[in-house]
């Protein structure tokens, strides 16, 4: 079975101090987490407080973005290996805001991801449709386009060293959730699309959700077959909220 995997995408929120409190109420309340793997995605200038403050726990963490450059002259940009640096497992790439406000292309994302390979991190690729491509029937060519790039660019073994995370557009901080069944059809499909390349990566790639999970919501969520756990905006910037969402990872795969 795979293991759920429950992360924080915090965006851009907080400070020094709520980034304290926020990591310290996880840590007080992960011990009873026994299934899901535990992960947050503070802003990049957190991540220093957050090696410190997460040394010698369970939980791991990560970065929103990286850059798809190695090092150099990249003036605001942060590399793989820099955050391999401070510790980190994990990357989001392509997320939507950062397709949308910041223009990034299936190219660029799928040399994101690319980048974070190479160094050991785990990339968490981002694939979802706006409401209108939903009304106009295009979900799966969209989520399909996502998702081709990064294997033409990296192989189908590429994208199994890392993690797939179905987040539509519409879902996405409006408090709407893509229903279970809803949700559940979009992961199969791409489940399906990397079976057709191999079985093996198929069967064992995690797929997570995003767009308004919350406590709520998140076990009947996680209890689809194809759904391996949840990539959480808004609820994650709680430590009850967020640990009450990793407790419905357990729950869901109990
Ligand atoms: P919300 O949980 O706030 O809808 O955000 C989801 C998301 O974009 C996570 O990356």
């Amino acid at each position: 079975m795979r293991q759920p995997l429950i992360a924080g995408n915090w965006k851009m929120n907080g400070s020094k101090a709520d980034s304290t409190d926020l990591l310290n109420g996880i840590k007080a309340g992960v011990a009873d987490i026994v299934r899901s793997e535990v992960a947050v995605c503070p802003p990049f200038p957190y991540l220093y407080l957050t090696e410190q403050l997460l040394a010698g726990t369970l939980i791991r963490y990560g970065a929103q973005d990286v850059s798809r450059e190695p090092g150099g002259a990249f003036t605001g940009q942060v590399s793989a290996s820099m955050l391999k640096d401070f510790g980190c497992t994990y990357a989001i790439v392509g997320h939507s805001e950062r397709r949308l406000f910041n223009g990034e292309t299936n190219a660029t994302v799928a040399r994101k991801f690319a980048e974070a390979l190479s160094t050991g991190l785990v990339p968490i690729l981002c694939v979802g449709e706006t409401l209108e491509e939903r009304e106009q029937g295009k979900t799966e060519e969209v989520v399909a386009s996502h998702l081709d790039a990064v294997i033409e660019h990296c192989g189908v073994d590429g994208l199994g060293r890392g993690v797939i995370a179905y987040e539509p557009v519409w879902a996405i901080g409006t408090g709407v959730t893509a229903t279970p069944e809803q949700a559940q059809d979009v992961h199969a499909f791409l489940r399906q699309r990397i079976a057709a390349k191999s079985g093996d990566v198929a069967s064992a790639i995690r797929i997570l959700y995003g767009g308004s999970m919350k406590p709520s919501n998140a076990e009947e969520l996680i209890r689809k077959p194809d759904i391996d756990g949840g990539l959480i905006g808004g609820a994650a910037l709680k430590a009850a909220d967020f640990l009450a969402i990793c407790r419905a990872g357990d729950a869901a795969t109990a």
